[in-house]
């Protein structure tokens, strides 16, 4: 079966890296396979979750680039060299820029811990975004997955899932709830019906 090729984009600890890679294992996801996973720091753990399914992993950190053009740029050439059809934001911290995401339309997606509009766009990212719902007061947060364009965090949303704000939570709890009561189930939900989208528009185009 034709299956479109992912590449997971990460910085960090790599949880939803991890749902994404089980999901292919056990099933859920059957219409993309992910064949590359770059990270934009090299200690990220991330890359052992890849390594550990066989699946090829690259670094590109912006402080071996002399710009983030140099940056994207060194990102294009090995999703060119894996034939990528698919690109999925999985805690990467990297603002692309339009140069980048235009190249990319529908075809990049992003998981955000937050219900959008709230809590998002340029400096709202990991635990920070949990500190500005605990801050604001909000009862209830979530996440979203959404496509991305050159809008941080303002591409057309994908789905979305609301997560109850409890007495007592610091930043790190809540963000714990978040992901996985909703990051963890969204991200590769997302991930197979847009893959799935792909396929079939690859199908009809080729009948
Ligand atoms: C996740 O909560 C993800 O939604 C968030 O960073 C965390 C990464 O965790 N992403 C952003 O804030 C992007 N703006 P992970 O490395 O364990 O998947």
């Amino acid at each position: 079966m034709l299956k479109a090729q992912i590449a997971v984009l990460v910085s960090g600890g790599g949880t939803n890296l991890q749902q994404l890679l089980d999901a292919e294992q056990d099933g859920r996801l059957t219409h993309g396979e992910i064949v590359l996973v770059i990270s934009d720091h090299a200690d990220a753990y991330a890359l052992e979750r890849a390594e550990k399914r066989h699946v090829t992993t690259a670094i590109v950190e912006k402080k071996e680039c002399a710009d983030q053009k140099e940056f994207e740029q060194r990102i294009l050439a090995l999703l060119a060299q894996k034939h990528i059809d698919l690109i999925v934001l999985a805690g990467f911290m990297t603002i692309l820029s339009a140069d980048f995401t235009n190249q990319w339309p529908r075809r990049i997606i992003n998981v955000h811990p937050a219900l959008i509009p709230s809590f998002c766009g340029k400096g709202y990212y990991g635990l920070k975004v949990h500190e500005a719902a605990l801050d604001y007061g909000v009862k209830v947060t979530g996440a979203t997955v959404h496509f991305v364009n050159e809008v941080p965090d303002g591409g057309e949303i994908i789905m979305q899932k609301a997560v109850d704000v409890l007495p007592g939570d610091t930043p790190e709890i809540l963000q714990r709830r978040v992901m996985e009561q909703a990051e963890w189930i969204l991200l590769p939900a997302a991930t197979e019906l847009v893959a799935k989208t792909m396929i079939e528009d690859k199908e009809k185009a080729n009948d």
